[in-house]
Formats: structure tokens, sequence, C-alpha cells
């Protein structure tokens, strides 16, 4: 029996889009199609595993207020029978589009991958056309999660695809369409110059994702394989970006730096989508986590697991990437408080969610922000480096995440739900997203000496998703 999500339990989330049960990941199919906002999610509906994946399907008219449909797609086809697995939609003449991968196991055990079309001419009922690529030489099985846009330029469909090559290295593959049904293969993303330029590889890439921001283009990614390095790649997989320009019918890289997106705990396979007033949004999966961390996760026995981030919008400034809260959010605020930074101040509440600004004015000191008692984000003036601590809820010990940011800190902005933080440095430019559990009514407190001041929103306890009742 599935508890009730109430004030009682102190782990769930408000305004975030999580699963009514079972096991939420990557974002999927992210559009807004005939006047409405769709959103897919990776959903295990039957159990708190990754198995069992189906595309989990909400609506939206202002990308905050949610409201659940049954789920699009789910494996029923021999292409797809044992998982529909992450993928994009796009819009053409009045249809819609969603290419996902049907993943497969076979009966000795080994996996197949099948990149997918269903249609729609509603955005509600799916029909599915099944595979539209050939398994390209040269790589394993594990080719998937196609992501597929309009090439301005080339008046071409594009799509881009997460793959491990055979001899075990991550990739990601191009292939380009004129009716999205027929496609040819364009081959690897980089060449081998380019690809000998990054200090890592990796062992498989996900979620790809190409876009242009500012007129830069970037591929955002989520390799699998990394190795930690100083303050970097410390989480079970990385997500970040490559600065890239297209080449022909290859990208280049314009820099072989890595950038990783969020230095929090959790954040991986993000999505971005146009909305039809030209701005560029993007929603990221809350994970991963170790297989130990996800059983013993304290929401298990909530009946749920996992969660999206807010929605964030993306410009690229100062040869930056900078994620911002989407303004929409301001919508969930009602009362406000406001403390000066000049002192320490508490505050506590019934409520599961907040927003805290916190502004210096002329470049934060020393100070420490609690979040209840044992998750804290802390900030040493003179080496600039911001930190956040959490308690883990395997060892029960504290775990660290740092950033050294390239500029004094100036704003912060965090969004605090129930279980989940959402910080936002200096404006965007640093983006860190974690899980923290801890029980107990909310408590907020700051200890410093700063010129500035704080304001604390209440975002209340209402849900933004309206469920389906199955
Ligand atoms: C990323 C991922 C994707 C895959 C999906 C399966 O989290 O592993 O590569 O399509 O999740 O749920």
């Amino acid at each position: 029996m599935l508890k009730l999500q109430t004030i009682e339990n102190p782990y769930t989330l408000s305004f975030h889009v999580m699963p009514s049960h079972g096991l939420l990941n990557d974002p999927n199919g992210l559009c807004e199609f005939k006047g409405t906002f769709h959103l897919f999610h990776q959903w295990n509906q039957t159990g708190l595993v990754h198995k069992n994946k189906s595309w989990g399907h909400l609506t939206s008219l202002d990308l905050i207020h949610w409201k659940r449909q049954a789920p699009a797609l789910e494996p029923s086809e021999w292409y797809d029978k044992d998982g529909i697995y992450s993928g994009s939609a796009i819009e053409k003449e009045e249809t819609l589009y969603l290419f996902y991968t049907g993943n497969v196991i076979n009966d000795d055990g080994t996996r197949a991958s099948y990149q997918c079309l269903a249609i729609s001419k509603d955005g509600f009922h799916f029909e599915k056309i099944g595979p539209v690529l050939k398994h390209p030489e040269g790589y394993t099985r594990h080719v998937r999660d196609p992501k597929v846009w309009f090439d301005e330029k080339t008046q071409r469909y594009l799509m881009v695809l997460g793959a491990q090559k055979l001899d075990h290295t991550g990739d990601c593959l191009l292939y380009q369409s004129k009716d999205l049904y027929t496609w040819d293969a364009l081959g690897s993303i980089f060449s081998d110059k380019d690809f000998s330029q990054l200090s890592q590889r990796g062992y498989m890439w996900e979620c790809p994702d190409l876009i242009e921001l500012d007129e830069q283009e970037l591929l955002i990614v989520s390799p699998q394989g990394f190795e930690a390095e100083g303050f970097r790649f410390h989480n079970l997989y990385q997500t970040g970006y490559f600065k890239v320009q297209k080449d022909n019918e290859k990208y280049r890289l314009v820099d072989p730096e890595f950038i990783e997106m969020d230095w929090g705990f959790e954040f991986y396979a993000p999505q971005t989508f146009e909305t039809s007033d030209g701005r560029k949004i993007l929603f990221g999966w809350i994970g991963p986590m170790t297989e130990e961390s996800e059983k013993k996760l304290p929401t298990n026995e909530f009946g749920w697991m996992h969660s999206l981030t807010i929605p964030r919008n993306l410009s690229f400034k100062k040869n930056r990437l900078i994620q911002q809260p989407l303004a929409e959010l301001k919508k969930l605020r009602q009362t406000k408080e406001t403390f000066s930074l000049k002192k320490s101040w508490q505050l506590e509440t019934a409520d599961l969610a907040y927003e805290v600004l916190l502004d210096f004015p002329e470049g934060a000191t020393d100070f420490e922000f609690t979040i209840k008692k044992e998750t804290k984000i802390f900030y040493e003036k003179a080496t600039r480096l911001l930190s956040l601590s959490r308690k883990n809820w395997v060892t029960g010990c504290l775990e660290y995440r740092h950033v050294k940011l390239l500029t004094d800190l100036s704003y912060l902005q965090l969004f605090i739900d129930g279980s989940s933080l959402e910080i936002f440095v200096n404006n965007g430019t640093e983006v860190a997203t974690s899980r923290f559990f801890e029980q107990g009514p909310l408590q907020l407190s700051y200890q410093g000496e700063n010129t500035g001041l704080s304001t604390c929103y209440s975002l209340g306890n209402k849900k933004t998703i309206e469920e389906l009742i199955f």
C-alpha cells in the first residue's frame, strides 16, 4: 500500500515533477505542442528499480503547474519490450514525432537497442511506427537517447545519439533526415583528432543535446566513467557541455574543456527545448545515485523515488553557460520576510517549500547558511570557495561538494522543497542540485556579518501536480 504524500512525509516535493509512485529518471520529449507544454519522463511504474521503463506524461500551460496524463509510451512491441528509453519530441506539420530508444533484453541476456518513432496528432494518443535506424557498425548495443532538432542552415533534421564504441569509449553519433522517417548516418560527432584533445573520454556518453545559445553551439552530454579532477566530477556520473561548431557533417570542438554544469550531488541527463517565445529551457533529473543509495533512499517507504529539477532558462554570456530559474516560478511566492545579513537570523516554518535570496552587494565575506540541522552552504572569501555539505543517508557521515568561484559571491538564490535543494550562484553562473533527507520542520538559519539583505518567500505546501487517479 502506498502512503499518502502529506505534510507528515517530510521528504515529499511540492513544486517539482516527481512520480505519483515508482521510480522517475530522465526528462524526455520536452516540447510545446499546439499551445500546451508536454513533459515526458522515464518511469518505472511497478517498482523502485531501473527496469520496465515507460514514458510518463504531464502537461502544463505555464511550466510550473502540471497535470498528469496517462503514460504516453509503454513496452508493447518486439523492439521495445523491455523498456521505452529516453528520447525527444519534435513537431512537423501539426504532428508530434517522438523519438525514443526501444530496449530489448534477448533470451541469452544480451541487450539490443532500437531507435524508434511514435507519432501523435493531438499530443495524447501515440501511434508507434517502429525502428527508423540500422544499428551502426563499430558500436556496442549501448546506443540510445535520440535528440532531434531542425537545422535551419541545412534545412534538415538532425539527430544526435549517445553511444559506446566497440573499444568501450564514449561517443555521440549524428544522423540527418529530410522527412523524419528515413535517416542517413553521418558517423561520430567529432573527428579522431578532436577526440584526442579531450583529457577524459569515459566509457559511455548518454543523453546528448545540441543547442545554440546566443550564437554559441553547445554539446550537452552525460558521460559515464570520468575520474574526479580537483573539485570536479565527484558524482557517480557527470553532466556538462563542450563548446562546439558545426563543420560540414561533423562538429568541431571550439575548446576541449568539458565544463560540469552542476556542482551538487545529483544532476544528470538534462534535456532542453525551445518555447514559442524563444526561450531555451532545461529540465534535469535529480539523480543518479549508487545502487546502495537508491536501495536505502528515505522516500522508498513512501513508494516513490527521484524527481526532476525546476525548469532552468539558459543563456550564454561571457563565454559561460548561464542557468537561471524560470521566471514563472515567482508565481509560487506567498509570504515574504526579509532579514539583514549583518547578523545571524533563524526562521522555522511548517511549510515545505521556500525560496531564499541572499544579496551581497559588496561581495560576500565568510558565512554559513543551514537548512534544518545538517545541510549547510558555506563560503570562504579568501579562497572564493563555496561549499555544500549534507548527511549521507547510507553512511550517516557528512559529505561535501565545492566550487571555486571565478568572481566574488554577490548573489545566491535557493529553492528548497521537502528533500531537494537547488542553489543558483551569481545569477546562474554556477548551479548545485542535491537531495537532502532530514526529519522535522523546515528551519533556515544564517550566520555571518555581511552587508546585504536576505529575502525569504514561502512557496507553501500545495502540490503543483494534479495527479491522475488510475
Ligand atoms: C540516463 C539513461 C539513458 C537511458 C535511460 C533509461 O539516465 O541511462 O541513457 O535511455 O536512462 O532509463
